[in-house]
């Protein structure tokens, strides 16, 4: 007996392209038009476009598309560290690794593969992983694009050591904004956060919707499941829904750190806003056998709508 209709359509779907430095790239389309770019690179995302072929996330002009370095836009993965607080590059290794498309995973609720155009890949550590980070694990990563043009990325980690472990995990997610001046946050209102930009001391949120006229790098701590960045100018929202994952990171490296950057054009920070859902305050520790699953489903909606309205199109959220 083969694989159900759900599964042979999603495969049918896939294209598979490669990258000028040769490697794999995936397109996800779903019948309306939309489409979604994950690269085998750091798994990272590199393109996620409405049924109009707008692109919704923001790659730098100046990407250095060089391995193993991950290309500065899109949505990367950040394992198992976020920031840097460990021995390990920045943001972890996960985001600077090849991964593999995985053909049979282990099977995740229907909801997750009906209607859906979906790949499955794959990370695990080899032997010169483990002398950074000495932990065996299998880092499962499913990207869908739904019906309806939403982007959901679901990630699974399992143990498979003979130890527990921890880690930390984000989405950073480069969300293409018309003019930052212009963009606002809501659902952060009144949190703690801590504030990167001096030495992770933590503030309290006192404001309404978060507006932007300076840098920003804070980790915004048990936000609500859905955060929107409202885009005036465009009168567009991306809605993020988040499953496993209390914090929410906002960066924007404004004027002068944009020009410190060499992989980041000096007024391209008005054309972006990271809204990253992480896990980092409390670390997740795993017991050997034991496995977490985190989930984001991003939409990008006209401003009329708002999270309460959308409710109602969840499967699981
Ligand atoms: C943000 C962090 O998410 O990523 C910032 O909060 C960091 O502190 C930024 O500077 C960019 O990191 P990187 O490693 O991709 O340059």
């Amino acid at each position: 007996m083969g694989h159900s209709a759900a599964v042979w359509d999603h495969r049918a779907s896939l294209e598979l392209t490669k990258d000028w430095n040769g490697i794999d790239q995936v397109v996800l389309r779903n019948p309306r038009g939309a489409s979604a770019r994950v690269s085998l690179h750091g798994a990272q995302v590199i393109s996620w476009r409405n049924d109009r072929g707008e692109e919704l996330l923001f790659t730098t002009s100046k990407a250095i598309f060089k391995s193993p370095k991950a290309m500065r836009g899109g949505i990367s993965i950040c394992f198992p560290q976020f920031g840097n607080c460990h021995s390990l590059e920045q943001h972890g290794f996960a985001r600077n690794k090849i991964w593999t498309i995985e053909d049979d995973p282990p099977p995740l609720h229907p909801n997750d593969s009906l209607g859906k155009s979906f790949v499955d890949l794959l990370l695990k550590p080899i032997e010169e992983d483990l002398k950074f980070w000495p932990h065996s694990f299998e880092f499962r990563l499913r990207v869908s694009l739904s019906s309806d043009g939403n982007l959901i990325l679901i990630s699974r980690i399992r143990n498979i050591n003979g130890k527990p472990f921890s880690f930390s995990l984000a989405y950073h997610t480069h969300f293409s904004v018309s003019d930052i001046s212009e963009v606002r946050i809501e659902g952060l209102e009144t949190l703690d956060y801590l504030d990167n930009l001096s030495q992770r001391e933590r503030f309290t949120e006192q404001g309404d919707a978060l507006t932007f006229e300076s840098e920003i790098d804070r980790v915004y701590l048990s936000s609500p499941k859905c955060v929107a960045v409202l885009d005036h100018e465009k009168k567009r929202t991306y809605v993020i829904r988040k499953e496993g994952l209390p914090d929410m990171v906002v960066w924007n490296p404004w004027e002068k750190k944009s020009k410190a950057m060499a992989d980041f054009g000096d007024e391209e920070y008005k054309q972006m806003l990271c809204v990253n859902a992480a896990a980092i305050e409390k670390n997740i520790t795993l017991k050997p056998g034991e496995e977490w699953t985190g989930r984001i489903e991003l939409a990008a909606v006209p401003s009329s709508f708002c999270c309460d309205e959308l409710e109602p199109h969840l499967d699981y959220f």
